[in-house]
């Protein structure tokens, strides 16, 4: 019986994460967001602070955002930019609500010494955008559809100096790109088809045709808002038939409890920025 060895080989990570202190559930811009479903606070950051301590010990750095009154959604920080070779695009949200979290992420990075560029699309900064270093030189995957605007796929190619796809979600459940879709390790993504219009799918298959393929029940339990070091990639415990598959390729999961999370729409990846130099 011969048996397929896959070496899969993590590489330290540096993310930046906000403390869910103001996490409220107090509008509703996407499908998950119920405005009348009680939040559990204190347990919403025990279980983000699981998910801090869990990148920790996986050996990566977490620089932290200080979370703002009145910005209930600053949890989700992998909202604020698009980081790739050391240079910044910021965002500039969809939706009034969460407008002024751009400018404590801008204020972050500069403060920080990173090369900053200020955007005049509407973005929602890595929510929309996935950056693959191995594949096809350095790829950019981005979503547009229900947030970040097409012109800004152009704006961040030209910001960012890398190949920009983009990509039409056309399911409202699946709002961002990282709901849908996320680089499993330098190389390689994993997505759910169904969320894409038929030419984006398309795309995808002719890009990556060894992609690892999410279903429904994936999808739904949040499993593609995934964070991945190459070999570690931690999401959401209900997703355990996608662990099951990753698994399956020589991948390590590590699930994640974060129910209070989900009520906001989003998971593991929601709250991770990767910082990328
Ligand atoms: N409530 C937030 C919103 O609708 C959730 C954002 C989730 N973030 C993500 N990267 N998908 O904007």
């Amino acid at each position: 019986m011969v048996t397929v060895n896959h070496q899969r080989v993590p590489r330290k990570r540096t993310y930046l994460m906000c403390s869910p202190e103001h996490f409220a559930v107090e509008y509703a811009i996407n499908p998950w967001m119920d405005v009348t479903a009680p939040v559990d606070t204190e347990l919403t950051v025990k279980q983000w602070d699981r998910l801090r301590e869990t990148l920790v010990q996986l050996g990566h750095e977490v620089h932290l955002l200080t979370p703002e009154r009145g910005l209930p959604d600053m949890v989700y920080a992998a909202n604020g930019a698009f980081v790739v070779d050391g240079a910044v695009y910021g965002a500039q949200f969809k939706h009034e609500q969460r407008a002024a979290e751009a400018a404590a992420h801008r204020a972050f990075y500069e403060s920080q010494g990173w090369r900053f560029i200020a955007p005049s699309e509407t973005n929602e900064g890595e929510g929309d955008f996935a950056y693959v270093p191995e594949a096809h030189g350095g790829l950019i995957l981005a979503g547009h559809g229900f947030r970040t605007e097409l012109p800004a796929h152009a704006e961040a190619q030209e910001a960012l100096g890398r190949p920009v796809v983009s990509l039409r979600l056309v399911d409202p459940r699946f709002y961002h790109l990282d709901v849908a879709l996320a680089a499993i390790d330098d190389a390689n993504i994993v997505y759910f088809p169904g969320a894409f219009s038929a030419a984006s799918q398309k795309v995808l298959a002719q890009l990556f045709p060894d992609a690892v393929i999410a279903d429904d029940a994936d999808v739904m339990a949040f499993g593609l808002n995934l964070v991945s070091d190459g070999l570690n990639v931690v999401l959401n415990r209900e997703a355990a038939g996608l662990a099951e598959k990753l698994e399956a390729v020589g991948y390590h999961p590590v699930p994640v409890e974060l129910s209070e999370l989900k009520k906001g729409g989003g998971s593991v990846k929601c709250c991770i920025a990767e910082l990328r130099h």
